[in-house]
């Protein structure tokens, strides 16, 4: 409900807009006086009278309704009180009209929003480091969606360079077909490492030649750096659907080797590119960074290049209002000298490419690394965490059906809110137990909140529910239902999902406190207890859709 418009139409302010009147009114930090409130002070001119005057006058016109119950003046402040009563009808009426729906608007229509996100590495352990960007970027791309943008998803996949020609040159030495096909990116993975322990100089040499021939596009070298980019989606695509995320791009850094110069010249053109120790690059220094690098000495392009060909393919091809890339802070450089140098050519859009940075995943019991294969990979983290929560239900409710079912979501959805719940740019050290703690702020409590409210539900039917004014516990609980349109939003604007996933705690938390103090089932009276049915049921239908939006599951019993 949006009560401050509510208020403003029905607050006429000669020489004011209904915006700006509206865009005046604040919540209160002490709700006591009232929910909202309109101080006049800056009427005072445009009126010719004291503010005190103004407030009585206003207050007295107000025509007070169920929605809002009462309009009173206090020292040239408008104090509004909401219709607690009016609050719930319409809440809840809501909710059971738009369903699953709810939260869902149509605020983007005709825009569109790319989304850069995940963008793995091909032939490279897809590791814990990759679960923030995978799962945050996945969250953009429903909540956007849910406000009617169109969304475009690219994994900016990591295929070109050096490396390819190091895995190549190692398979000859040391692969065969039969094991690599049969241990996909793991195998791959090994022979990579293998090659940064054992390679000789000779090999090494080979492996340049091998690049090369990549990049000539020699038969064989394309058709096995295919074949290893064909492996490693193949294992990506299954951790996406355990994390529900999808792409509607797969244009990698190797799709732009073509289509980075027409932009080069045009840097050129520009008078942009100047020389520096053989280098083709950007001079940034009065911004206070350090030169942007378009081609090396010998000619390359380096991941820059490719990104600046990626963004006016991007503007091309989407012609985006908005173009996220969802990539951890260690960048925040890289990003900030591309978008300066596209700003630099020129382009308008450049004020719309936003780096949505993220801090680092960590383990608890033991410290991530890359270095030489020892890496904690994303799978076995998932796993665990699914084993884990497995025995925590057969421990709680041994006579649970689909307990492997219910545990994927728990193990999955935990290891994803721990990704989620924190401002995204705040580094974490993730606990198997903290995250799966049946009563801390965690997913597994929202879910399990969510399998309270069904099992409430599965007992009684509703019946026509009369809304009762509500009670201190069912008004907290109905504030929040109420909330959550302006909470997907905000989460939107700041490109922070942990918006929604602190709600989604804190809804849970009003709605058990409720559960706890109000008897639901055994109400006093008939009329009572439809109203709380109805309440649990808008409940759940909110909680579900924030955790949808999140990407987590929702179990229908625990
Ligand atoms: N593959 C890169 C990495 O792992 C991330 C790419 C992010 N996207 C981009 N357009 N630069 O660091």
């Amino acid at each position: 409900m949006d009560y401050k418009t509510y208020i403003a139409e029905r607050l006429p302010i000669e020489g004011m807009s209904r915006e700006e009147i509206a865009e005046s009114i604040a919540v209160p930090p002490d709700t006591t006086l009232g929910d909202y409130a309109l101080p006049c002070f800056k009427f005072a001119k445009l009126l010719h009278k004291s503010p005190v005057l103004i407030a009585q006058e206003l207050a007295a016109a107000y025509p007070s309704d169920g929605v809002i119950s009462e309009a009173t003046a206090l020292n040239g402040y408008l104090n509004f009180k909401v219709g607690r009563r009016g609050l719930a009808e319409e809440t809840l009426a809501r909710i059971e009209r738009e369903g699953e729906k709810y939260g869902s608007s149509t605020l983007g229509a005709g825009k569109t929003v790319c989304i850069d996100y995940s963008s793995v590495n091909i032939a490279k352990p897809f590791h814990i480091g990759h679960l923030s960007t995978t799962v945050l970027g996945g969250a953009l791309y429903r909540i956007y969606r849910s406000l009617g943008y169109r969304v475009v998803g690219i994994n900016h996949l990591g295929d070109y360079g050096t490396q390819f020609g190091k895995l190549i040159s190692a398979y000859k030495h040391w692969g065969n077909r039969a094991d690599v096909q049969k241990g996909g990116i793991h195998a791959i993975n090994d022979l990579y490492v293998r090659f940064n322990n054992e390679a000789t100089e000779e090999m090494e040499t080979e492996a340049r030649e091998y690049f090369r021939l990549i990049e000539s596009g020699d038969k064989e070298a394309v058709a096995l750096f295919d074949w290893f980019k064909q492996l490693t989606l193949d294992y990506v695509q299954q951790i996406y659907a355990k994390l529900h995320v999808t792409f509607d791009s797969y244009a990698g850094e190797s799709f732009y080797i073509d289509k980075m110069e027409p932009v080069i010249g045009e840097l050129k053109e520009k008078g942009l590119l100047v020389e520096s120790r053989g280098a083709q690059v950007v001079d940034l220094e009065p911004y206070g960074m350090t030169p942007f690098i378009v081609l090396r000495s010998d000619g390359a392009s380096l991941y820059g290049t490719r990104d600046l060909a990626a963004a006016f393919y991007r503007k091309q091809t989407y012609d985006f209002d908005k173009c996220l890339y969802v990539v951890a802070y260690q960048q925040n450089l890289h990003f900030k000298q591309l978008f300066k140098v596209i700003e630099l050519m020129g382009e308008p859009w450049a004020k719309d490419l936003v780096h949505v940075a993220y801090g680092m995943v960590s383990l608890e019991d033991g410290a991530m690394s890359t270095r030489q294969g020892k890496v904690v990979w994303l799978e076995d983290v998932l796993n665990r965490c699914v084993e884990k929560a497995l025995s925590i239900i057969t421990e709680k409710n041994p006579a649970l059906e689909n307990k492997e079912e219910v545990a994927e979501k728990v193990g999955v959805g935990a290891v994803m809110f721990g990704a989620l719940y924190n401002n995204k740019i705040k580094d974490i050290v993730f606990s198997y137990d903290k995250a799966l703690n049946f009563d801390g702020e965690t997913s597994v409590y929202v879910q399990y909140t969510c399998a309270r409210a069904a099992s409430v539900l599965s007992k009684a039917e509703i019946g026509k529910a009369t809304v009762a004014e509500p009670c201190a516990q069912e008004y907290e609980l109905i504030k929040a239902l109420a909330d959550f349109p302006d909470t997907v939003r905000a989460a939107a604007e700041k490109y922070e999902p942990s918006v929604i996933a602190r709600y989604a705690v804190d809804t849970a938390q009003k709605f058990n406190k409720f559960y706890f103090d109000c008897k639901i089932l055994q109400a006093e009276s008939e009329q009572l207890k439809n109203f709380r049915l109805a309440l649990t049921k808008a409940t759940l239908t909110t909680l579900k859709n924030a955790l949808t939006l999140l990407g987590i599951g929702v179990p229908e019993k625990m």
